[in-house]
């Protein structure tokens, strides 16, 4: 036998034996790798050094001071393991949550969650139980019910987020098929009439959720934003009665040097119809739009079965960031969705 191969089986023993007693889990493991390798009887080191005979006169000096070398090697890797697992372990990882030390970093709620429970407790405190729809909705929810009809411009398909589902009349149209044509919810007043549908008068709901709109993302636009809804059907709601629950809703979250604004406006669902704006600031300089409102059109209370000479009602919905971003003087919509940490753990 040439003495190359027998240094590459020395070098082969060396890497297998090493890799033994650094992966042995415990004592019986090691000692299994120990007999393995140099154990006196049956041993793989015992085996080679039988070969160390075949070596000529010349490779024997070579062969064997490698043959000790690796055999000093093995051993003090085996005692060096076995130090470690021998030492006593830690009682079970058991942790005293009465001693100081370093808290565990603990997550928090997105603020605009934050807000929308804030909203809902506000409103529950107004005497608003809280409604939920689908962000999935037909034509008859989002637009029909509503008093749009069919060739309204809010039904454009370039305004709305119609889904290509199987049943759709025609997806690129939109409109051509309202018992089946579905779209990703444009509004969250939806729910008024779901819940209209559902419960005769009175009243007094408010819903949150996602709405969706292909609009031209900005600071202050996203093709998906959050609105909250308000809904009270009781005989000789007023205006007067919007205004207030929405200059009180303003004030109970954003505090009262907030001022809010009402312009003339128009909504199918509603008549008449206002825009709501807030302050930005406390200069009354700016202002910014924070939803529209009005009273329930009666074709709306016809379209759920209701008697307009017997039931009024007022309806608003509010985008939910608008609110958030006044009250942190946050500058642009876009940081609720960035997912930058640096943001989200300030609140
Ligand atoms: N749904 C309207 C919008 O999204 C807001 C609104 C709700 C207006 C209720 C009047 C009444 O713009």
């Amino acid at each position: 036998m040439s003495s190359g191969s027998l240094i590459a089986q020395l070098d082969a023993f060396e890497q297998a034996a090493l890799a033994a007693i650094r992966g042995a889990a415990d004592a019986a493991a090691l000692e299994a790798a120990r007999i393995e390798f140099l154990g006196a009887r049956q041993g793989k080191l015992r085996d080679l050094q039988a070969l160390l005979g075949t070596a000529t006169r010349e490779e024997k000096p070579v062969v064997g001071r490698r043959f000790n070398e690796v055999k000093q090697v093995v051993s003090n890797e085996l005692d060096a393991r076995g130090r470690v697992l021998s030492r006593p372990r830690r009682p079970d990882q058991a942790v005293d949550v009465t001693l100081p030390g370093p808290r565990p970093a603990i997550g928090r709620r997105h603020p605009l969650t934050q807000t929308i429970l804030e909203f809902k407790d506000i409103m529950g405190r107004f005497g608003f139980t809280v409604a939920d729809g689908p962000e999935v909705e037909d034509e008859w929810h989002n637009f029909e019910a509503l008093n749009i009809p069919a060739d309204h411009p809010a039904r454009d398909p370039l305004d709305n987020f119609f889904l290509a589902t199987a049943a759709a009349g025609d997806p690129q149209r939109g409109t051509a098929n309202s018992a089946t044509s579905r779209l990703l919810r444009s509004q969250t007043s939806t729910v008024q009439i779901r819940v209209m549908e559902s419960n005769p008068p009175p009243i007094r709901i408010c819903s949150v959720g996602r709405v969706y709109r292909p609009d031209t993302i900005d600071a202050t636009h996203s093709c998906m934003f959050h609105q909250m809804e308000g809904l009270l059907i009781a005989p000789g709601t007023t205006m007067a009665q919007l205004k207030t629950v929405l200059r009180l809703f303003a004030q109970a979250y954003l505090g009262h040097d907030v001022t809010i604004r009402f312009r003339p406006s128009f909504f199918p669902f509603t008549e008449p119809s206002v825009e709501v704006d807030m302050s930005w600031d406390s200069t009354g300089s700016r202002w910014l739009e924070i939803g529209g409102a009005g009273m329930v059109d009666p074709n709306v209370l016809r379209a759920v079965g209701y008697d307009p000479e017997q039931v009024t009602g007022f309806a608003f919905g509010l985008g939910i960031e608008r609110f958030c971003m006044r009250r942190h003087q946050v500058p642009d919509i876009r940081y609720f969705t960035n997912n930058d940490l640096r943001f989200l753990r300030q609140f």
